[in-house]
């Protein structure tokens, strides 16, 4: 009986872990707002991708490419954690995830299409 009890327990907590992953992919990638919070937010820094602080870790690909910033993952965690070294602010508690989340996306967008 415990055992059964124990394994339907594993089992709800992997449907949930699951569910979880299923519903982080799905978020609504909203590039419109990812850009519009860039510039109310990054642009002090960061506008037209530049880097008024490091001019060499610019937002364009070659730069984040090079500081192995060129994943929507890696930039998710920069903006939500800053990084003292660089300068940069952590914005985590600024921000939902979802409005992070698509500031990364605008982010790596611009730099992928070359479009800073
Ligand atoms: C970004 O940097 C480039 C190269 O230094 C410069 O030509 C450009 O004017 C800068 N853009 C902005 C918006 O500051
Ligand atoms: C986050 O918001 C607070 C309160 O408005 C503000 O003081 C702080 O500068 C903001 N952080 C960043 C990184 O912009």
């Amino acid at each position: 009986m415990k055992l059964l009890f124990s394994l339907l327990c594993s089992f709800f907590a992997i449907l949930l872990i699951n569910f979880q992953v299923v519903f982080a992919q799905n978020l609504e990638i909203d590039l419109d707002e990812g850009k519009q919070l860039f510039s109310q937010n990054c642009t002090p820094c960061h506008a037209g991708g530049n880097n008024s602080v490091n001019p060499t870790q610019t937002l364009k690909l070659d730069a984040l490419e090079n500081n192995k910033k060129d994943t929507i993952d890696a930039i998710i965690y920069q903006v939500t954690n800053g990084q003292n070294s660089a300068g940069m602010p952590a914005f985590g508690d600024n921000f939902s995830e979802e409005q992070i989340a698509n500031i990364a996306h605008f982010v790596l967008n611009q730099a992928k299409n070359n479009s800073w």
